[in-house]
This record gives C-alpha cells, sequence and structure tokens, in this order.
C-alpha cells in the first residue's frame, strides 16, 4: 500500500538524519522533510480511515496499540523539532534535543511495524 510505503521512506529519512546528526545543512531539512511527509500522511488516514471511529466501534487491540503509538511518535517528533529550533541559537540546549532521540526513533519504528500488522501491504 502505498502509505506503508511513504510512512517507510520518512522513516528511513529519520533514520539517516540521526546517523547525520552533525551535519546540520542534511540534518535540518531531512528531518523537518520526514515530519511533514509524517504529519501528512498521520491526516490524510485520520480522514480515509476513521481510526477513533474505529476504535470506538470495535477496538481491537493491535489498533489501539497502533494509534497509541502514532500519537506517541508525533508527540515525540513535536517536541524534538521545538528542541532543534531552540538548539540553533542555543547550544545548551543539545542535551534536551539528543536525550529523547532514540526514544523518538523506536517508538516510531515500533509505528511502523504496527502499521503494518493493522493493514498488511
Ligand atoms: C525537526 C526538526 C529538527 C531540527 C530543527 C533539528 C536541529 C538540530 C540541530 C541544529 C542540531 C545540532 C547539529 C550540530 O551538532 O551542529 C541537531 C542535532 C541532533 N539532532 Fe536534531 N533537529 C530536528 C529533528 C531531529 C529529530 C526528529 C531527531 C530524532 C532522531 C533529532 C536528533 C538529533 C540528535 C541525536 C542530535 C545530536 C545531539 C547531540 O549532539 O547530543 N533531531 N538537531
Amino acid at each position: 500500500m502505498i502509505f506503508h510505503l511513504i510512512s517507510g521512506l520518512a522513516l528511513a529519512a529519520f533514520c539517516i538524519g540521526y546517523a547525520l546528526r552533525r551535519r546540520r545543512r542534511i540534518h535540518i531539512p531531512l528531518m523537518l522533510a520526514a515530519g511533514l511527509t509524517d504529519l501528512a500522511v498521520v491526516i490524510i488516514l485520520t480522514i480515509q480511515r476513521d481510526p477513533f471511529g474505529t476504535l470506538a466501534r470495535s477496538s481491537p487491540g493491535i489498533l489501539w496499540v497502533h494509534v497509541s503509538l502514532a500519537l506517541l511518535s508525533l508527540v515525540l517528533l513535536g517536541r524534538q523539532a521545538w528542541t532543534g529550533r531552540r538548539l540553533v541559537g542555543d547550544p545548551a540546549a543539545r542535551a534536551s534535543h539528543g536525550r529523547l532521540a532514540v526514544t523518538f526513533l523506536a517508538c516510531r519504528t515500533l509505528t511502523f511495524i504496527t502499521a503494518l500488522m493493522v493493514t498488511p501491504a
């Protein structure tokens, strides 16, 4: 399914952006592009598939896990964007930006895996 492909590419971009975290001129645009892609996919799927309505009606366990991970990923992504923006002008923000980076990547990877379980490609 096309959304799995787009989401997988965004995840790959996050991992490459993490590996290139010292190279600002690559790290920042790559993370912003991957983040905006993620946001667009979540908005489109929420409109098209109504995941919250499905949860309210039938609440399959794996969908709960997936939606929870997806929301947590978005929150962590928002935090990374916020602390990353601060880091541009304030080196003291480095610690808070670096601290949750791996947590975000783990959460985002699990979101991708559970998406494949909810709707196999
Ligand atoms: C979305 C917008 C983002 C912006 C504007 C941003 C900005 C930055 C900046 C300016 C740096 C410092 C680069 C340097 O060493 O000169 C940095 C480092 C870093 N970024 Fe981001 N970033 C963003 C997203 C992310 C995301 C999503 C992750 C999660 C994987 C991440 C993980 C890291 C890590 C681990 C470092 C190294 C921190 C350290 O040195 O301890 N960033 N980022």
